[in-house]
């Protein structure tokens, strides 16, 4: 059974063809030019992708572009072979080339679609990536179902992507590449039409390289409802902007309040203030606020360990500005930082490695449950993402926090644990989700056996 198509934007017949291929958006307002782009479609986001728990989903990726690319599917519990990393789980889709993707949806939640080809930081730049959102059986009861998802480009005076700044040196041995336009859903504004007592789901997904948000919600203070496409009991924003690091989704549920004409603006507030969004209430009557806390959403099938394993890895992050990195092994010789970054364009390292280490972080057993301690030895935060599995975080006592996570930021010169339950077989990666510093070393894997 094809799980695709019921809200599929462009619905095909049969199995959706995915294709990578140059093209263009409108990123900025109306007035100004069209941006030149890389997009599935040729569009940015690509296709909305919307299947059912438990569906097989069925994409092939055409690749009409000038350089190998994959899918991979971020936050999936995806069958290994399928999981999009090229050299680790598939080769790479050669220019002309096509590969067929299939797989089945255990989790319920908001996911998204990117290339994982070595340093496909540059390919997700251009605006590689579209959401995949995988629908409960019984979703909750919302008036509407909203995706916003943000992106940062780094664009130059003329309009079109900076590609000569793409992939520089002093982006990647510090903060990744941040850039001067942000958007939603691909453009400078979105605005969602709602009226007083409606109940808005809003699935906010970061696909920033490097950046990490701060948004504001105005008076909304909605609900959290899932973190990461993983639910989580629901419970209010409150004060605090909402923190999403590159990679990360939060679900939030949103009851709207209000007289006509008024608007809700949704902004980044962290830097240049960046008005996003808005919910505006355009219809006549509206009904009172909901008084009930939204429902929790159904649980998914995610097993993860309630108490701190015994069994924990460090994992030390180290490197940046090349002065930091003294040393690394890089294919098995041990250079300095400055030669790492010259001759090599490396300047992080995943316990004194710089890129894919031939063995293993760690090897474990089906079912065996495993803590990683991520010190972050360096003067930036790394957002850390796990392939293949989601897990929890554990507090200072090494109680486990509210909610599942499969990217985590941690902050400069400090340290988290996470714990999994390592279930699923194959070889999965870790890695820093701010693209360049992927790119310049800072990435590992684990197998599970
Ligand atoms: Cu979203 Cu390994 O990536
Ligand atoms: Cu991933
Ligand atoms: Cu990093």
């Amino acid at each position: 059974t094809l799980g695709l198509p019921r809200r599929l934007l462009a619905a095909p017949p049969g199995p959706l063809v995915l294709e990578a291929r140059p093209g263009t958006a409108q990123l900025l307002t109306t007035e100004e030019p069209a941006t030149a782009i890389w997009g599935y479609q040729g569009g940015a986001p690509g296709p909305l992708i919307r299947a059912r728990q438990g569906d097989e989903v069925a994409v092939t990726l055409t690749n009409r572009l000038e350089v190998p690319t994959t899918i991979h599917w971020h936050g999936i519990r995806i069958e290994n072979a399928m999981d999009g990393v090229a050299h680790l789980t598939q080769a790479p889709v050669q220019p002309g080339e096509r590969f067929d993707y299939r797989f089945t949806v255990p989790d319920a939640g908001t996911f998204w679609y990117h290339p994982h080809v070595h340093g496909s930081g540059p390919q997700v730049d251009r605006g590689l990536s579209g959401l995949l959102i995988v629908d409960e059986a019984t979703p909750p009861d919302v008036d509407h179902d909203v995706v916003l998802q943000f992106d940062d480009w780094r664009i130059g005076q003329d309009g079109q992507i900076d590609t000569a700044s793409i992939g520089n040196l002093h982006d990647a041995a510090h903060a990744g590449r941040l850039g001067n336009v942000l958007t939603v859903n691909g453009k400078d504004f979105e605005t969602v039409a709602a009226k007083a007592g409606d109940r808005v789901r809003l699935r906010v997904v970061s696909s920033c390289n490097a950046r990490i948000l701060q948004l504001g919600f105005g008076d909304l203070d909605p609900w959290i409802v899932a973190l990461d496409g993983q639910p989580v009991a629901p419970h209010r924003l409150g004060a605090g902007p909402l923190i999403l690091g590159p990679a990360q989704r939060v679900d939030l549920i949103a009851d709207v309040v209000g007289e006509p004409g008024g608007r809700f603006p949704i902004a980044e507030v962290s830097g240049e203030p960046f008005e996003a969004t808005a919910i505006v209430l355009d219809a006549g009557e509206g009904s009172a606020p909901r008084a009930d806390p939204p429902p929790a959403l159904s649980a998914n099938p995610v097993s993860v360990p309630s108490a701190k394993p015994e069994r924990t890895v460090d994992l030390v992050m180290s490197g940046g500005a090349m002065a930091f990195l003294q040393e690394a092994r890089f294919e098995g010789e041990v250079l300095d930082g400055r030669t790492l970054a010259t001759e090599h364009g490396l300047v992080w390292a995943l316990n004194g490695v710089a890129g894919m280490p031939e063995k293993p972080l760690f090897s474990a057993r089906i079912g065996e449950p495993v803590a990683v301690r991520m010190v972050n030895d360096t003067l930036f935060p790394h957002s850390m993402h796990v392939h293949g599995h989601h897990f929890v975080i554990y507090d200072d006592a090494g109680a486990p926090l509210p909610g599942l996570r499969d990217t985590v930021t941690v902050d400069p010169r400090a340290e988290t644990t996470i714990g999994l339950i390592a279930d699923n077989p194959g070889k999965w990666m870790i890695h820093c989700h701010m693209l360049e510093h992927q790119a310049a070393g800072m990435e590992t894997w684990f197998e599970v056996l």
